[in-house]
């Protein structure tokens, strides 16, 4: 059989993709980092993956946060694996960092989210390195101006957002900012995307107070500015990620910009994540467009949402299996403190797609 000359457009398409014209999320390779690597020296930084070359200088400039963007790096990861885990697309393809497939290497929506998630990351994990102290260039966020309210009063450890957000978007914006790499359309989205990211995290800053007085009574709250946990971020930006706009790269005046594809004429808003590519639908395998398919996904026979057999499996039908699951039971327990559990075995009926 002879390939057809769309096998070979696709191929040759995929293979500039492939070749990593943009390499704005490939930092998330550091995940990999082997822990024996000290990174005291400044030759250390390249040793490391996925860095261009304007990500290697500020590693040599701030080898003291390089642990602390390695650890980001694993956050993403865990984080996107963790928010999608119950859809079609379920960001296992993430770990192949840094050659991605095409699902992330297209602008498509799905690489909407992993920007914003990284951008979001990055700033997340080195505003709170502040508060823990284990950055020598920053300590604490600054002390609010306004008063927190009677019985309020402002103590404890801000988390630095201001440094997360200068540190964290100096090196993940850095390979946008780069002359030759990729589109001009794609580096708009990526920074808009991260810049989505970012703002997502500022707002997630809200106070959060310890209790004080005598034996519990809450007399007194000491209160500071801290972030969210970056779930509840990624949670916001995965219904970002749900209602994106797709945009085209259109002139106005004299300059291109990105705009809402559909007809109603306004321009992108700071709060919507936004892509340029479609993508499948994920129910089928199709390494073209970089779709694992969903065969063999696990799904839920009573949930209605999109871990639902019926959405998961893409109208297929699913196979039922037995599973083992261990848990604690007969628990005891015993003067003064302390509870025992037995183990028992319980069988479930669980569910994969066919
Ligand atoms: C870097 O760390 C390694 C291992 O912790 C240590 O042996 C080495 O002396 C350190 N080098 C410098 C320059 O601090
Ligand atoms: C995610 O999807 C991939 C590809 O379909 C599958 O191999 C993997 O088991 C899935 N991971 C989880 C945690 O469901
Ligand atoms: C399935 O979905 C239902 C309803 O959303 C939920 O209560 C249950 O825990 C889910 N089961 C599993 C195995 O995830
Ligand atoms: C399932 O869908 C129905 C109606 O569409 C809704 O009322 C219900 O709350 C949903 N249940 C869950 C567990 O999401």
């Amino acid at each position: 059989m002879k390939p057809s000359p769309q096998f070979f457009l696709a191929g040759f398409l995929s293979l500039i993709l492939q070749t990593g014209l943009c390499y704005g999320i490939k930092w998330i390779a550091l995940s990999k980092t082997p822990s024996a690597l000290a990174l005291n020296q400044t030759q250390h930084c390249k040793q490391l993956e996925g860095l261009v070359v304007s990500q290697v200088q500020l590693c040599r400039s701030n080898l003291e946060l390089m642990q602390t963007i390695i650890q980001a790096a694993r956050e993403v990861i865990k984080t996107c694996r963790k928010t999608f885990s119950d859809m079609r697309w379920n960001c296992s393809s993430i770990e192949l960092a840094p050659n991605y497939l095409l699902d992330l290497e297209r602008g498509t929506r799905e690489s909407a989210f992993v920007y914003a998630l990284s951008a979001a990351a990055i700033s997340h994990t080195i505003a709170r390195a502040c508060t823990t102290g284990d950055l020598p260039g920053c300590s604490c966020g600054p002390i609010p101006g306004e008063t927190p309210g009677p019985g309020y009063r402002w103590g404890g450890c801000a988390d630095n957002l201001n440094y997360g957000l200068i540190m964290g978007s100096k090196f993940s914006d850095a390979p946008m900012k780069m002359k030759k790499s990729g589109s001009q359309a794609n580096k708009l989205m990526h920074l808009h995307n991260s810049e989505v990211g970012r703002q997502v995290l500022k707002a997630s800053l809200e106070m959060k107070c310890k209790c004080h007085g005598v034996s519990g009574s809450c007399s007194i709250k000491t209160c500071w500015k801290g972030l969210q946990e970056l779930r509840d971020i990624a949670l916001d930006l995965k219904n970002k990620y749900l209602s994106a706009t797709k945009v085209v790269h259109r002139p106005m005046g004299t300059r291109k910009y990105l705009v809402p594809k559909d007809i109603d004429i306004r321009p992108v808003k700071e709060t919507e994540l936004i892509y340029l590519q479609s993508s499948p639908d994920f129910c089928m395998k199709n390494e073209k467009v970089g779709s694992h398919g969903t065969q063999d996904r696990q799904c839920n026979k009573t949930s209605n949402g999109s871990d639902s057999c019926d959405l998961m499996c893409c109208g297929r039908g699913y196979n039922p299996y037995m599973d083992k699951v261990v848990e604690r039971c007969h628990c005891k327990y015993h003067w003064c403190c302390y509870v025992t559990c037995k183990k028992c075995e319980r069988t479930v009926e669980r569910y994969v797609c066919k």
